[in-house]
Parts: C-alpha cells; structure tokens; sequence
C-alpha cells in the first residue's frame, strides 16, 4: 500500500474519514488552555481538517500554521476557516518542510505514516523545532492488526523511539481521551535534546 497524496486524498473524497473527530481533540485543547503565550509558534502537520487549528486560531493564537499534502483536506479547512490566514496554510509534504516551531502537535499523524517514516518522523520533528521546542500531542497505545493505518506502538517502543532526539517530559496514559479512544492513547510532551 502506498500511503501517498493521492491515498489520502482518496481518503477524503470517499468520506473514509473515521480518524476524523470532528472537533478540538479534549486533550490537545486542555493543553492548549493552560499555554498563555499566544505568540507561540506552532505547527499541525498532517493536520486534516485541523478542528485543533480552527480552536487556537479563535482562541488568538496568531501563529499557528498547519500542513497538509491532501488538497482536499486543505481546502476543506480554508473554506471553513475563512478567517484563517492563508500564509499559515502549508500544502505540501511534511517531510520537505524547513522552517523552525516552538510547538509541534502530533494528532493521528504518526499513526497515518508507514512504518518505515517513524526515524525520518523523529529526525524531522527534531529538526523543525527551535532549541526547547516541544512536540506535544497524542499517540496509540495499541498495535493494530490492519492492513492499513493506523499503525500504533506501544510504550516502550515509543520511549526508544523518541529518547535518541527528545527528552520526553510526559508519556502517559491519557485521562481526558474522547470516549472511543479511553485507555487506548498516550499523552506526550518531549522537549527537543
Ligand atoms: C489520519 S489523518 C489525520 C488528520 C488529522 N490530524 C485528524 O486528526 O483529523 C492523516 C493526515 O496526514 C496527512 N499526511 C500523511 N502523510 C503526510 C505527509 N508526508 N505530508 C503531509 N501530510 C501527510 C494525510 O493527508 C491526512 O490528512
């Protein structure tokens, strides 16, 4: 299976979208109402139709950006969020990307890559983020058995993962997940080494 655009665009267009919430994941948006600093630079890549976005833009927060290499979903986004700005919407390939965060939030993105991208994934958020930044958000706590994503881990191989480029400050079962996802995600903050 290649997971590429045209994958997820497809994705998109057949409404096979059951990763999609619909709203501010409960808690990236606890996390998000304690920070008080609204000039934080934060990236959402592979962010879909970024309800997470939608959320820190009304609350102020003036440089939030989100990337995403499916048209669709980015489309989707700017025709919802009218008053989203246009220079902070990245359609392209996140692993292309070279610019420099404070934040980066991972919501069902690490999930969606293939199994072979998780060290590119690590190197990749280590490099986008500015000495201290953070990489912020919710991870499987659960090895699917499908022919698709989403691909999970568990702990202790996300610990490994994670530990050669970050010093991972929480990585623990979530107790704000939405209801289909209790018991079954981490939540993780992990500060560029
Ligand atoms: C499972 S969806 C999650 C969307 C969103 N984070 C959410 O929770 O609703 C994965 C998203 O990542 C995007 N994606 C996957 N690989 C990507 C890559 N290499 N670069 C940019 N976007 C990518 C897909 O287009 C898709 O929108």
């Amino acid at each position: 299976m290649r997971l590429n655009k045209k994958y997820w665009n497809e994705r998109y267009l057949n409404f096979q979208t059951g990763w999609d919430i619909g709203y501010v994941s409960k808690p990236l948006k606890a996390y998000f109402d304690q920070l008080s600093n609204k000039d934080l630079k934060i990236l959402i890549p592979g962010c879909g139709n970024a309800y997470e976005a939608e959320y820190l833009h009304n609350k102020k927060f003036i440089n939030t950006s989100i990337l995403d290499y499916s048209n669709i979903a980015i489309n989707n986004f700017k025709k919802r969020v009218i008053s989203f700005p246009h220079s902070n919407i990245i359609e392209m390939n996140f692993f292309e990307l070279e610019e420099s965060y404070d934040v980066i939030v991972e919501q069902t993105f690490f999930c969606a890559l293939a199994i072979d991208k998780r060290k590119l994934y690590v190197e990749k958020m280590n490099n986008l983020l500015s000495k201290n930044g953070k990489l912020v958000g919710l991870f499987f706590d659960d090895v699917f058995d499908n022919d698709g994503p989403p691909y999970g881990a568990r702990k202790e191989y996300y610990f490994n993962l994670l530990s050669s480029y970050f010093n991972i400050l929480t990585f623990e079962k979530c107790y704000n997940s939405i209801d289909s996802r209790v018991g079954n995600e981490f939540f993780c903050i992990a500060k560029r080494k």
